[in-house]
């Protein structure tokens, strides 16, 4: 993050992309679309990020400009002087702060499965991912891919190792500071993705049985509707346009005032979005080619890594193209993951007033110590189920947990904090006035209703939740 400010409104769309655009679009909303119902959740989902995921995302910038602090500053600041109730909201900046925290390790864990997933598609011949190759995992039977994918995040030597590579290389990049550089870079990784995504795409229409696979993903049944798919939609959002965790509050912060501050939040959301749609148009029609509905439904965060080696394996050439798929992936997740460590460090050297190189070694310390306990969890702590006393959640692995707390539990709070800040500490009508700042802007009303209702179904998702009685 660059403390001299963006040079222009580019300049902030593309480092909010690339810290948006990350395994949130690739690997989590995939396979949480295939989990809860294709169709019907990504309504639910484009729905809520067109309304509530954008009054955030203005919110949260014009937080940032409007104190140019970071989270817990700018909580501090427009709560000065207020008593009581409103006073209290201050500790929202806190709570921002913290969610970084709990994503970066699992992050980082994912990132290292990526990082695997390029090194095996560079050793193994492709048509040992063949869909219906068979091998055994446990003693059980399955494709040859699943049991690849789940005797690889078992072993806990190996699995480690590749979440180290992907720790140090963040860090590296942390500490040498060469982000420009990747931002240069990654400008032209990004597109490159695209490209590749979407040549996947076309080549997954035409795989026997993928009809079925777009229907299952472009046509909304409503009977799949259940309150999960609002939770988990919900929860993506906050994901996937890096909201309620004070990325986006930071960026703010680096903005010059005059800014066009409405359309590049429109750019960034929009951004985003496509390019999850194009993961999704990617992956669900395979999936339902290759082992029916049932297997969409059973989805879990395998998904990504499961799937796409079958689909490689199917054509000639197939695994250049696999092993440049997961390089490009691996691209988005570490420019996503620099930039969150980034944020952690920040926070930590600020708030604990400590040398920029130590808190470096804390956060890396707290990521790799939770990251292998993370880990574990797949294989010498698989029994471990944290929240195994909720009947609801009884088969959550370490890292559910750690998804679901951060996503699911803190973010919608963080959200909730944001949105008092909003309509109550500072006033709707002013901070309207603030964003607009003499321009035609369209979406005011939306934004305005949005503000007004975001805490009742934040507080909805969170206190269901916490009673855990619903399914
Ligand atoms: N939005 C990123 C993704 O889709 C993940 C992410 C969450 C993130 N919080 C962040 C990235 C903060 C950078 C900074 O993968």
């Amino acid at each position: 993050m660059k403390k001299d400010g963006f040079s222009g409104k580019l300049g902030f769309v593309l480092a909010a992309a690339g810290s948006a655009v990350g395994l949130g679009n690739i690997w989590r909303f995939p396979y949480l679309t295939a989990k809860y119902g294709g169709g019907i959740f990504l309504l639910t989902y484009v729905v809520l990020v067109l309304t509530f995921g954008y009054a955030l995302l203005i919110s949260e910038n014009a937080i940032g400009r409007m104190t140019r602090r970071s989270p817990i500053g700018a909580f501090r600041k427009l709560c000065a002087g207020k008593h009581s109730f409103l006073g209290a909201v201050r500790w929202g900046g806190w709570i921002n702060s913290i969610v970084p925290l709990i994503i970066l390790p699992y992050y980082c864990v994912i990132g290292g499965w990526v990082t695997k997933y390029v090194a095996a598609l560079l050793v193994n011949p492709v048509s040992a991912f063949h869909k219906d190759a068979l091998a055994t995992h446990a003693g059980k039977s399955m494709s040859a891919s699943a049991a690849y994918f789940l005797n690889f995040i078992s072993d806990p030597v190996g699995s480690t190792a590749f979440f180290l590579v992907f720790v140090i290389i963040t860090a590296l990049v942390i500490a040498c500071g060469v982000e420009k550089g990747i931002e240069r870079f990654n400008k032209i990784m990004m597109p490159l993705l695209i490209l590749l995504c979407i040549g996947i795409c076309v080549y997954c229409m035409f795989l026997p049985g993928a009809g079925a696979g777009f229907r299952y993903y472009l046509m909304p049944d409503v009977r799949k509707f259940s309150y999960m798919t609002v939770v988990a939609a919900m929860g993506q959002l906050f994901f996937s346009l890096s909201i309620a965790m004070g990325i986006m509050i930071t960026y703010g912060a680096y903005m010059r005032r005059n800014e066009d501050l409405i359309s590049g939040v429109n750019q960034v959301e929009i951004f985003d979005t496509a390019v999850a749609f194009l993961a999704g148009m990617m992956i669900i029609p395979a999936v339902v080619a290759f082992g029916g509905e049932k297997a969409a439904e059973n989805a879990g965060v395998g998904l990504v890594f499961i799937t796409m080696p079958q689909v490689f394996a199917g054509f000639a050439g197939g695994r250049i193209f696999g092993v440049m798929f997961f390089v490009l992936v691996l691209f988005a997740a570490a420019t996503s993951a620099v930039s969150l460590m980034e944020t952690n460090v920040q926070m930590v050297s600020q708030e604990m007033r400590i040398s920029r190189f130590k808190a470096i070694l804390c956060v890396l310390g707290e990521v790799i110590g939770i990251g292998v306990v993370t880990l574990m969890g797949y294989s010498l702590l698989s029994h471990v189920r944290p929240l195994g006393f909720i009947e609801k959640y009884r088969n959550f692995d370490i890292l559910d947990t750690l998804d679901f707390l951060s996503n699911s539990v803190l973010m919608p709070v963080g959200a909730i904090f944001t949105t008092v800040l909003v309509v109550a500490v500072v006033g709707l009508e002013k901070f309207s006035h603030y964003i607009r700042s003499g321009r035609p802007w369209r979406r005011e009303f939306l934004f305005q209703f949005c503000m007004c209702v975001v805490v009742i179904p934040c507080l909805l998702v969170v206190l269901l939740n916490a009673t855990g009685v619903l399914k």
